[in-house]
């Protein structure tokens, strides 16, 4: 291992500005709702890391199997000299898997979650100390523009976004998403994306309702960060996790239900919850093959590869523009 520098470290201060305004807007409407990229602070980060290793949560080790699995061959469709940016970085297990297969000429992580990004950024870097690195917080679900992309000389722009994470937006969020993603790779450039399949609804079940209660301890985070950021009152005990799968939409919601009548106060703001009313924290959305395929391609992208478990738990998909 040589001597590696820290990479080079851009925020683009993520959620902070908004988040105010973000909770308020979202207990003002009816069904009262929140965005799931405010999961993610400190304590969110290493629940969610958490979450990852729970027996009943098989998305992380079923998509880090496939990526060790299939990694040579993915590399071999990706190319060498490419410049690789990743959304939603995290802890980067997976990526530490493709950075060695694939020797990008440069790699971009992109996470909102500071700590997280900046503890696998070192990482990697001394792991890799021959790839130049840099690491930008941001909200990678708005369009991007990072900073010094273009002083980079590579042969494509390859962008890895594992995890599933783009089944947090419903089918036309996600289909404009993945078009910013196609301009943002440009002609000739490819996306290397994790998704998780519809499968059996009990499987999934237990995936959000384990039995340790971390996924709740995620859920309620939420409302405990609110307390903490934003002056909040709200009494975490009074609601409760509720995860389901509606076979239907093909997607995991996840709420917190308030078990009484009461009323929170967000910096000066009063909102009123009635008994038993649900605040939604998150969609979870599963595609299978095709399906993703078929949304890939009304993004623009062309659907080459996909690589998948025997089970049929969780894909792969390699995309170009
Ligand atoms: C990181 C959005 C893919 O939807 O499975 C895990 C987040 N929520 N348990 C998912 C999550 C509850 C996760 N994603």
């Amino acid at each position: 291992m040589g001597i590696s520098q820290s990479p080079t470290f851009v925020d683009l201060h993520p959620a902070t500005d908004r988040f105010l305004d973000d909770v308020q807007s979202g207990l003002a409407r009816t069904p009262k709702s929140l965005s799931p990229k405010y999961f993610y602070d400190d304590r969110g980060s290493a629940l969610f890391e958490a979450i990852c290793g729970l027996p009943e949560y098989y998305p992380t080790r079923t998509e880090l199997a496939l990526m060790r699995e299939h990694v040579v061959a993915m590399a071999a469709s990706l190319g060498s000299s490419s410049l690789l940016i990743e959304f939603g970085s995290g802890a980067g297990i997976k990526t530490e898997v493709l950075l060695q297969a694939m020797q990008p000429a440069a790699y971009v992580a992109v996470d909102i979650s500071s700590a997280a990004l900046r503890a696998a950024a070192d990482r990697h870097a001394a792991i890799f100390p021959g790839i130049p690195m840099i690491a930008v917080c941001a909200d990678y679900m708005q369009p991007l523009e990072i900073p010094g992309l273009s002083a980079f000389s590579a042969s494509r722009r390859v962008i890895y976004f594992p995890g599933s994470t783009i089944g947090n937006l419903t089918l036309d969020e996600a289909r404009g998403f993945l078009r910013d993603a196609r301009r943002l790779a440009g002609p000739g450039g490819a996306m290397l994306i994790g998704v998780d399949l519809k499968k059996d609804p009990a499987v999934l079940h237990a995936a959000y309702n384990d039995a340790q209660g971390v996924t709740a301890a995620f859920n309620v985070n939420l409302l405990e960060r609110i307390n903490r950021e934003l002056g909040a009152d709200f009494e975490v005990a009074k609601f409760r996790h509720i995860a389901f799968y509606d076979a239907v939409a093909g997607r995991i919601e996840m709420h917190l239900e308030s078990q009484c009548a009461q009323s929170v106060s967000v910096s000066g703001r009063r909102f009123a919850f009635a008994a038993g009313e649900r605040l939604h924290t998150e969609n979870s959305c599963k595609y299978s093959v095709d399906e993703f395929r078929q949304l890939a391609q009304s993004a623009g992208f062309r659907a080459r590869q996909v690589w998948s478990d025997p089970q049929q738990y969780f894909a792969v998909h390699l995309l170009e523009t």
